[in-house]
């Protein structure tokens, strides 16, 4: 069966190198998520994870394949059609953290918001209550650069949510950050993904692909393998079983 939310085929990304070598980023990769999934993807250095994320939400073109997102072709959209559905279909949360280093942490999240609604009073509003569930409401007010890395992540957090995505992605969300401040931020994506949102994450950290409901693992720009936790497992019975499988993936 299909999956509903998002279907890639054959998916290549290649990028010329020399006038005759290229790299194949990503290379012919099938992929079904389903709504409600939260997905990591794990493989080593420069196995394709962030084309993948980059190549799903359309910021980058696929050089062959298909990818369906709700039903509708991503790769044959035109630019102004990207841009739209960039700005309500997904969520972005990057290793780097990438606020307005001059805007305060609601300007932030408020920014995006205004581009999509009109309503500006309920779009604060609604920025401030993101803030405050993910534990950050009381430093609103703040410049990033007053705030932890943690806190700003978090903040990143809110900012990707405030147009209600369809899907958050995240690539290495907690891979410039403490082991206290990436479990903040894990907690809070996967507490998106129980409130009903997919969520999709490029991680190296097997702590961190615990919190997911399944692991693809990626090699050479293919997906090699999947992996599911035990179900109903908790987080920290599932590092274990996690590493050994990684391990025998030659990870
Ligand atoms: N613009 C580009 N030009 C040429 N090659 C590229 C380009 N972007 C990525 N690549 C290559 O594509 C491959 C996949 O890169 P990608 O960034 O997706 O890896 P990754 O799994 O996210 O790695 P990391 O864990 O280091 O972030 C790598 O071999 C990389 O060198
Ligand atoms: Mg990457």
């Amino acid at each position: 069966m299909e999956a509903d939310f998002i279907q890639a085929r054959s998916l290549t990304k290649a990028y010329q190198t020399d006038a005759d070598a290229e790299v194949r980023a990503l290379d012919t990769v099938d992929i079904d998520i389903e709504t409600g999934e939260f997905t990591i993807l794990m493989g080593s250095s420069g196995s394709g994870k962030s084309t993948l994320l980059y190549l799903l939400s359309g910021l980058e073109r696929p050089t062959d394949g298909e990818i369906h997102f709700e039903g509708q072709r991503v790769d044959e959209l035109d630019e102004t059609q990207l841009s739209l559905l960039r700005r309500r279909g997904f969520g972005f949360v990057f290793q780097a953290i990438n606020l307005i280093p001059h805007l305060t942490l609601l300007e932030n999240v408020t920014v995006p918001g205004y581009l999509v609604q009109k309503d500006r009073a309920e779009v604060a509003r609604r920025a401030q209550s993101l803030l405050d569930d993910f534990g950050v409401g009381q430093l609103a007010g703040r410049l990033p650069s007053q705030c932890s890395g943690g806190e700003q992540q978090r903040a990143a957090i809110a900012r990707a949510l405030i147009n209600s995505p369809r899907a958050v992605l995240a690539d290495e969300p907690t891979g410039a950050l403490n082991s206290s401040a990436g479990r903040a931020v894990l907690e809070a994506l996967q507490r998106i993904n129980e409130e009903g949102q997919c969520v999709i994450m490029a991680t190296h950290e097997v702590r961190a692909a615990c919190y997911g409901t399944r692991v693809l693992f990626l090699r050479d720009g293919q997906v090699q393998s999947e992996y599911r936790h035990e179900p109903g497992s908790d987080i920290q019975a599932r590092e274990e079983p996690l590493l050994a499988w990684l391990t025998s993936q030659g990870w």
